[in-house]
Order: C-alpha cells, then sequence, then structure tokens
C-alpha cells in the first residue's frame, strides 16, 4: 500500500489565519472528524503499513495531530476573548492605552531606618520596646541622675508642660528630651540579664542645620555581670559599621553624661555638605558608657551584682552621615524630590 503525503504545515496555516468559530469548527471536522477526519483515517491505516513505514508515519502523524489540536485549542481561546477593537468601540475604552507609571508608596526614610537598626540589635540579641513621648520630670531627668538643679538640665533645653501628671504625684511633665527614660521604664520591669534598644521620637528647643525641636534616638541598654567598656566598643562598631558604612571613619571620645560613668562619646567624620566650613568636621552621633551606680539602685538592681552600659544613638545625624544630606531639616519638608531618593 502506497501512503499518502499530507502538508500539515498548511493547516497549521489555516487554523493560524481562521478568523471565526465556526471556520474553526470546520478545519477541526476536516482533520479529526470520526469518519472522514484527515487524520483520523491517517491513524486508522498506519496498522497496514510496512513496520518501517509503520514506525515513520507513526511519529509523524502523532506529531500533527498533537500539534493541530493545540493550535486549535489556542485559536478557540482567542476566538472566545473579546477583540482590542471590539472594547474600544463598544466601551469607549481604549486598552492599548499605555498607563502612567505605578505610584507606590513607600516607608518614610526615618522608620525605615529604624527597622533597619531594630534588625541589627536583633542579631545581636537585643529586645525592643517603646516608651511615651510625654514623659514624668522623674523619669527623663531625676531617676537617671539628674536632679532638679543639675546644670545637665540646661544641655536639654526642655519643652515643659502646663498640665501636671493626673497620678497623686502631681508630677511636672515634659515632652521627653532624650529616649533615656525608657532605660528606666525597662529596667523597672524587667529582671537582668538583658539587653535592649529603644527607639522613638524626642524634643528640644532647639532648631539649625543639625539640630530639630522634634527628631529620632534609639537608647540601648545591656545589663549583666562582668558586662565591661570593651562589650560596648564592640556594639558600638558594630552598629556604626552594619548601619552606616563598613568603612565609616569614627573616634571614641571621653563625655560627661550624669547616668553613665566613664562617659563616652562616638564622633564621625561629617561628610554632608561640600561648603569648605564644614569639611572634615567631626558630627556625634552617639554617647554612651557605663550605667551608673545610682541609676541602677533608682531601679532597684543590685549594682555591686549587676553592670553594663547604656547608649543614645541620634538617628538623623547617622543618615546624615550615611546619605551625605546636608542639612537635617529635609528630612520633615516632605519634599517629594527629596524622600523619593530613598
Ligand atoms: N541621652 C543622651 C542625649 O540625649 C544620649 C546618651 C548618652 C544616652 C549617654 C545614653 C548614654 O544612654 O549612656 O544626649
Amino acid at each position: 500500500m502506497t501512503t499518502t503525503t499530507h502538508d500539515w504545515l498548511s493547516y497549521a496555516r489555516r487554523i493560524a489565519a481562521c478568523g471565526s468559530a465556526d471556520t474553526l469548527a470546520a478545519i477541526e471536522h476536516e482533520l479529526f472528524g470520526r469518519k472522514a477526519g484527515i487524520l483520523t483515517i491517517a491513524l486508522k491505516e498506519v496498522g497496514a503499513l510496512s513496520p518501517e513505514e509503520r514506525r515513520k508515519k507513526a511519529v509523524e502523524f502523532n506529531e500533527a495531530k498533537r500539534t493541530l489540536s493545540e493550535a486549535i485549542e489556542l485559536k478557540r481561546k482567542t476566538l472566545a476573548s473579546p477583540s482590542e477593537d471590539k472594547l474600544k468601540s463598544e466601551d469607549g475604552m481604549d486598552i492599548s492605552m499605555e498607563l502612567p507609571p505605578l505610584e507606590q508608596g513607600h516607608l518614610h526614610l526615618i522608620p525605615e531606618f529604624i527597622r533597619s537598626v531594630e534588625e541589627v540589635f536583633g542579631r545581636m540579641g537585643f529586645d525592643v520596646m517603646t516608651g511615651p513621648e510625654i514623659e514624668s520630670e522623674d523619669l527623663n531627668f531625676n531617676l537617671l541622675n539628674i536632679p532638679p538643679e543639675h546644670p545637665a538640665r540646661d544641655a536639654q533645653d526642655t519643652f515643659w508642660i502646663d498640665q501636671k501628671a493626673k497620678n497623686s504625684s502631681n508630677e511636672k511633665l515634659v515632652l521627653r528630651t532624650h529616649t533615656s527614660p525608657v532605660q528606666i521604664r525597662y529596667m523597672q520591669s524587667h529582671t537582668p540579664p538583658f539587653r535592649a534598644i529603644f527607639p522613638g521620637k524626642v524634643y528640644r528647643k532647639d532648631a539649625d542645620a543639625t539640630h530639630s525641636p522634634m527628631f529620632h534616638q534609639f537608647e540601648g541598654l545591656m545589663i549583666g555581670k562582668n558586662i565591661t567598656l570593651a562589650n560596648m566598643k564592640a556594639v558600638m562598631i558594630t552598629a556604626i559599621r552594619e548601619l552606616i558604612d563598613q568603612k565609616a571613619e569614627f573616634r571614641f571620645r571621653t563625655g560627661y553624661f550624669p547616668f553613665v560613668e566613664p562617659g563616652l562619646e562616638v564622633d564621625m567624620r561629617w561628610q554632608g555638605d561640600e561648603s569648605e566650613s564644614r569639611e572634615g568636621k567631626w558630627l556625634e552621633i552617639v554617647g554612651c558608657g557605663l550605667v551608673h551606680p545610682n541609676v541602677l539602685k533608682n531601679c532597684k538592681i543590685d549594682p555591686d551584682l549587676w553592670q553594663g552600659f547604656a547608649f543614645g544613638f541620634g538617628i538623623e545625624r547617622m543618615m546624615m552621615i550615611k546619605h551625605r544630606i546636608p542639612d537635617l531639616r529635609s528630612f520633615y519638608e516632605g519634599d517629594l524630590r527629596f524622600l523619593n531618593q530613598f
């Protein structure tokens, strides 16, 4: 028996060019019809061929069957979905029109940075807690070893609140001048050993390129047995390198804070401003030290058993160095040309 040669490609072309469901059904019938379908017959007749021919043709026919039925299915789906032109004329809608670029909001760079602070300190085992922005005089000052006449109070130009606290003590209230009162809250509510950080907003009567009446800090505290300045330096250096720059240039220098003894400050090389006057200036970014025994005692922690360190980072200043931002006030102006860079 001789075999007919089939031009399968021409069927594929007809399917692709077909513009209506009826024509498609006709082609399908021509190929796959139960009695007279070309492929149906071809496949039926394969059995009568010589073994060698049979193998060759079976491969060809099965391949044609698979490809053509897939093409028919695909075409059926395309014909069933409304065309662009149809949509355009029926709904007056032009679906080919290009969409404006999708504007997606994102976190402001400060809360985003605080997330990375929590992540970096989280890896070092630090817990996170926040405290209120309106604080009592006791927590903001007294319990931190800053009694009423202490000169350190002047260094933090305080916003006092007219209203007194509603509790029996009739305490004076302040907008907290630093995040340090959250250390006290943490020590009052936890038993050592512990390590934690306390991010948040703080307020001072101060405004220029490196100061703002509201800014952000994160405080840190680690209390345990045999904790030394060396541990503190290791944590400070890790934080600075991870959060600002692996090659950050910084220096430790002694500093005075009533709630630590000894106290240290860390400065970083300021690179945010190209103007000559600021070139090479050092900017203080963190105060730290070993927690003063009086502070531990104020929180009912025995300083003969427990020691540790505390630190307070200025968030905007860290970011000014990291991103070379010359003026701290840019953080709060809500200018999208600035904010969209981050
Ligand atoms: N509270 C200080 C400030 O706002 C910063 C600070 C210094 C915090 C030393 C600390 C510390 O915990 O040990 O200027």
